[in-house]
């Protein structure tokens, strides 16, 4: 649970800049909030996600009341990705000041392949969607002359890239990969005082996180063991804001834990006490 005493005009934080967002589905997308902040702060972008969700998403609700246009791409494609930033930048009158790369989809955790047994060709595919794509879209959006010097890029991650999360699985890999990712386009982009860095959130109850098997006990692990709790999709968003403003401009090629201190934990009272009780009545 996160309480907040933002004012819902927010801080102007963002006044002036331009992005593109890639990612919000429905209502419980991390980029629907995301973009929701972003616009209260006072920014502008273009909203994207794959041509498919036209049919079962709801992001035209969002587009409305953020006035953004919406260009449909599908994020393992250079030829659409391309299309989103030129689009952006002609509807933005210029050079863009953040992408947000909000994506993510494992084949094989969908289907219920265990890890002992991926299917390849699926398990290339988590890792174009999950990882991959973000490289795409850097190059797109560089090779459009799309990115503004001291941007800032921002892609979602979780603490699977470092640690073994059972039933996380392949996503765990394709997680560890977009964080590589970070740090080697990190290195190329800070020429341009560009920045890259990935958020490592707790889980979430999205489209997403809720497709992992075993996703709510994962989910009232992490609340037990993280201090503050899970952080919510909202607290996300706002942190998020941070990280696309000029107030984090020295920050870059970092995994960022927002996760209510779960990643510096090793175990708390709460789950000893909940351990010692079920090991006692065995
Ligand atoms: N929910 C969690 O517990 C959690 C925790 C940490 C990190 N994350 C990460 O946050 C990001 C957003 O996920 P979410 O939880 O908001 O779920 P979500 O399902 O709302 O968002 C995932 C998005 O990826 C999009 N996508 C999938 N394939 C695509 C493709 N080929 N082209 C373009 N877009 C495509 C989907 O349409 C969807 O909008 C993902 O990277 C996810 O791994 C989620």
């Amino acid at each position: 649970m996160s309480d907040s005493t933002i004012p819902a005009e927010g801080f102007g934080l963002l006044r002036g800049k331009t992005g593109v967002i890639f990612g919000a589905l429905d209502e419980s997308s991390l980029a629907w909030h995301i973009a929701e902040a972003v616009h209260r702060e006072g920014g502008r972008f273009v909203l994207s996600n794959a041509p498919v969700t036209k049919r079962f998403g709801s992001l035209e609700g969002l587009a409305e009341r953020t006035s953004s246009p919406i260009v449909y791409a599908d994020a393992t494609s250079a030829d659409d990705l391309g299309a989103v930033f030129a689009a952006a930048t002609e509807h933005t009158d210029g050079p863009l000041d953040f992408v947000v790369h909000s994506i993510g989809m494992g084949i094989n955790v969908r289907k219920k392949r265990p890890y002992e047994d991926l299917n390849y060709d699926w398990y290339l595919k988590t890792l174009d969607i999950s990882a991959v794509s973000l490289h795409r879209v850097v190059r797109a959006a560089l090779d459009a002359g799309a990115l503004a010097d001291a941007g800032s890029v921002l892609a979602l991650s979780y603490i699977g890239a470092q640690r073994t999360f059972s039933e996380y699985s392949e996503m765990g890999d394709a997680k560890a990969l977009l964080e590589s990712i970070v740090r080697s386009f990190g290195y190329r982009l800070g020429q341009r005082g560009i920045r890259i860095n990935a958020v490592s959130q707790s889980p979430t109850r999205t489209t997403a996180g809720s497709g992992i098997k075993g996703f709510d006990a994962m989910f009232d692990f992490a609340e037990q063991i993280a201090p503050l709790g899970n952080a919510d999709a909202q607290s996300c968003a706002d942190y998020c804001v941070t990280l696309l403003s000029d107030l984090s401009r020295m920050v870059t090629m970092q995994t960022l834990y927002h996760d209510g201190g779960f990643s510096a934990m090793g175990i708390s009272d709460a789950t000893v006490e909940l351990l010692a009780g079920a090991l006692a009545s065995e």
